[in-house]
């Protein structure tokens, strides 16, 4: 597409490692194709405030390594209003930027889609999320990164759980997916993990409980995903106390120290591969796609798609979780 001559980028949502790769590839492929870069701060937020930076090649130089975004992220209720999209648009005219590149997850795509509509504005995504519950790409940026940060978190817990022979319920973040607490749990060697899209009634908890633990093994780690339905790991150990007083439980919250830290290789890669497609994608003319990777492959996948709903856990990943901790 001729007529693009200067991009902006934005960094949106909840941050997510690996975001930075993503910046850095971005602009220094506009640059390499010729486009000059103006970066947003602080989200959509930047947009309508006009936080607006020219970004030149050395503005991202040391930053592949860095977790969090250095463009900073903060929600805008504002922008959710059509006077608000209307603001960030002026700025964007007043900027002479012809094309956005949106980082985030959900939300930050379904905010792109709306505004890309309402002005016939070109705009293409970057799914980075620790979720990982995007349709139409085997993973997000950040994915990963938290994964192995529970995971190595996980066996930390595991030496005092089995030196006590305790009964540990370990909170996780990932949203209604469940991807990180599934694929944790598979990862930590856990004996259960309770996700939301997979049912797991009290009843079900204490079949785990009768059939595992104390059997063959002497400390078990239950995986919890954060849910405002289940009311997390406290709710879990609370009944399991109740039920069965003479074990020994703990709970442990990981909380946020799983979005942060330096991005795995993998994230990087990931990162460094879909920011440099974004601007291919641009300078092919598409538009209002989300960059994902498929079966190793770059592919495009329309915004409605991409968050049409979120991505469905394979049950195949649950039996494997249980026939492998018995
Ligand atoms: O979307 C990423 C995520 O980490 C979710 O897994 C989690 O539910 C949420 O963000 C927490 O957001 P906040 O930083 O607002 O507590």
């Amino acid at each position: 597409m001729g007529d693009i001559k200067t991009i902006g980028i934005v960094t949106s949502g909840n941050d997510a490692p690996g975001m930075n790769s993503a910046i850095r590839a971005v602009t220094r492929s506009a640059i390499y194709n010729g486009l000059r870069v103006k970066a947003v701060y602080r989200g959509y937020k930047g947009l309508i405030d006009g936080d607006i930076v020219e970004f030149k090649t050395q503005n991202v130089s040391n930053i592949i390594q860095q977790g969090g975004t250095i463009l900073k992220s903060s929600p805008s209720t504002e922008f959710l209003s059509a006077e608000g999209r209307q603001k960030a648009f002026e700025n964007i005219q007043r900027e002479e930027i012809d094309a956005l590149v949106v980082i985030g997850g959900d939300g930050s795509i379904h905010g792109a889609r709306v505004f890309a509509q309402e002005f016939d504005f070109p705009c293409i995504a970057i799914p980075a999320t620790i979720d990982n519950n995007l349709c139409g790409t085997d993973t997000t940026i950040g994915y990963d990164t938290a994964l192995n940060t529970i995971m190595q978190t996980v066996d930390k817990i595991r030496d005092t759980a089995t030196s006590h022979e305790r009964l540990f319920f370990v909170e996780v973040m990932g949203d209604e997916a469940g991807f990180l607490c599934l694929n944790g749990a598979i990862a930590s060697g856990c004996e259960e993990a309770i996700i939301p899209s997979v049912d797991i009634e009290e009843d079900q908890l204490t079949t785990f409980i009768q059939n595992g633990f104390r059997k063959a093994k002497n400390s078990s780690i239950v995986l919890v995903a954060a849910n405002e339905k289940n009311g997390g790991a406290m709710h879990y150990a609370d009944f399991v106390k109740q039920q069965y007083p003479e074990l020994d439980v703990r709970i442990s919250i990981l909380g946020h120290l799983q979005r942060g830290g330096h991005p795995s290789a993998h994230d990087r890669i990931i990162a460094s591969r879909m920011g440099a497609a974004s601007i291919q994608a641009l300078l092919k003319g598409l538009r209002n796609v989300m960059v994902g990777i498929d079966n190793d492959e770059i592919v495009y996948v329309p915004f409605s798609r991409a968050i049409k709903e979120n991505r469905v856990i394979d049950r195949n990943l649950v039996a494997i979780l249980h026939d492998i901790s018995i």
